[in-house]
């Protein structure tokens, strides 16, 4: 089996932009600037077989090419327990096109469909502990913004999970060729 999701990768200056607001949270799990992505679509575990489907779809699917910008922060989790810190992209219109022509082609492959919201994010800590301070990295990157990048081309990638976090291998990427970064 493998674990599977869809998602975009980053240029190696926005993944250093990112590295730049990360720290100053105590009990923070941040991500490495390998581990930096925008998921498009979780998967999860898939036969061999039914990913060689999703590929197959995913190859056929045609997205006119977007610019995206890093814009703030935010968090997911509730008053009692934040469980991640993430930065925001601008726009979202055009990532959350893409992300249901996506889910498109995965459902038509036969998996069940989506039932949650579509909220693009990249995230950039986990937390283990309930209820974090927050105020040093908001000071820090809360009105972060960044030049703007094109994306042209998404991924389908590979989750290892370890003890020592995931790590995310690249499969294939739509439309085929080799990466700028
Ligand atoms: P997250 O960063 O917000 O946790 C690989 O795990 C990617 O798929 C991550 O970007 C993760 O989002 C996303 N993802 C979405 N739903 C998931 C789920 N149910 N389990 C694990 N990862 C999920």
């Amino acid at each position: 089996m493998l674990r599977l999701f869809v998602g975009l990768s980053l240029p190696a200056e926005i993944r250093l932009r990112l590295m730049g607001v990360m720290g100053g949270v105590s009990g923070a799990r941040w991500q490495t600037e390998d581990q930096l992505h925008l998921t498009l679509r979780f998967i999860g575990e898939v036969s061999e077989d039914r990913a060689e489907d999703i590929d197959s779809a995913l190859d056929r699917l045609h997205f006119e090419p977007f610019d995206l910008t890093l814009r703030g922060l935010g968090t997911f989790g509730n008053d009692r327990k934040t469980r991640a810190l993430w930065a925001g992209v601008s726009p979202e219109g055009p990532v959350a096109d893409l992300a249901q022509k996506v889910e498109q082609a995965v459902v038509r492959t036969g998996l069940p469909p989506e039932t949650r919201r579509y909220s693009p994010h990249i995230t950039l800590a986990r937390f283990r502990n309930g209820k974090v301070r927050l105020d040093r990295v908001m000071a820090a990157g809360g009105d972060l913004m960044s030049t703007p990048w094109t994306v042209d081309r998404f991924h389908l990638y590979r989750s290892h999970l370890a003890h020592t976090g995931a790590a995310y291998e690249i499969l294939a990427s739509y439309p085929d060729g080799p990466d700028g970064d």
